[in-house]
């Protein structure tokens, strides 16, 4: 398993100050930003696409880890890529080619993601387990921040970290969605080593504070 690492959303971020805002949260030890995309359809809620990913690529030298949840999410490979995504996470929930779409994702230089909701088995990935760079269990249904944590998703993380390690995968474990002080450690111990958190983080006080306790806590 490779290092922990800390993902905070810009979905709880201050729009009106972004790029200070991603300034802080490198500064703090953030290792990836994480991007969520949203367009309505596949989760009821909308949110920002290829002019603000673009955008943050010239305010931080972290990797971008974009998540979308869109249906057809073919139709933003490519300018996503171009605008500067390093990770594209697809749904596996909105992609039935998903051998495919992961495929088309790494020959376009990026790094392939699948991510799956809390009712969607991980057994729906297992034949395409070699091909993944990432692998992202929900821990809330996707659509917004500040949700609670899905308490009945910490066995599914451990069914994923052995499935990946039977294959002989070295891909990312990601969690998505209530990541907390309370929620980080038992998402670890059941082999995540990615944590996506967006209000934990830009909610806080001192999100400095709260990365490096966010990171103590999983380590
Ligand atoms: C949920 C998004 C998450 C969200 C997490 O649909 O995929 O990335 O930002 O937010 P918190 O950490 O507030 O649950
Ligand atoms: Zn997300």
């Amino acid at each position: 398993m490779t290092g922990v690492r800390i993902a905070p959303s810009i979905l709880s971020a201050d729009f009106a100050h972004l790029k200070d805002q991603l300034a802080m949260v490198e500064a703090a030890g953030a290792d990836w930003i994480h991007v969520d995309v949203m367009d309505g359809r596949f989760v009821p809620n909308l949110t920002y696409g290829a002019k603000v990913i673009e955008a943050c690529k010239r305010c931080t030298t972290l990797p971008l880890d974009v998540h979308l949840m869109v249906i057809e999410p073919e139709n933003y490979f490519d300018s996503f890529v171009k605008a500067g995504a390093n990770i594209l996470t697809i749904h596996a929930e909105a992609a039935p080619h998903l051998h495919r779409q992961v495929q088309r994702i790494k020959e376009l230089g990026a790094q392939a993601g699948v991510a799956l909701n809390p009712a969607t088995s991980v057994a729906v990935v297992e034949e395409i387990l070699a091909d993944l760079d990432l692998l992202l269990v929900m821990t809330v249904n996707p659509g917004f921040g500040a949700q609670k944590f899905i308490e009945n998703t910490v066995p599914k993380i451990a069914h994923a970290r052995h499935m990946l390690d039977e294959a002989g995968s070295r891909a990312t474990l990601e969690v998505d969605g209530g990541v907390s002080r309370d929620t980080i450690a038992r998402c670890r111990a059941a082999g995540a080593d990615t944590f996506v958190a967006g209000h934990a983080v830009f909610a806080a006080a001192d999100p400095a504070a709260e990365i490096a306790e966010l990171r103590a806590l999983a380590s």
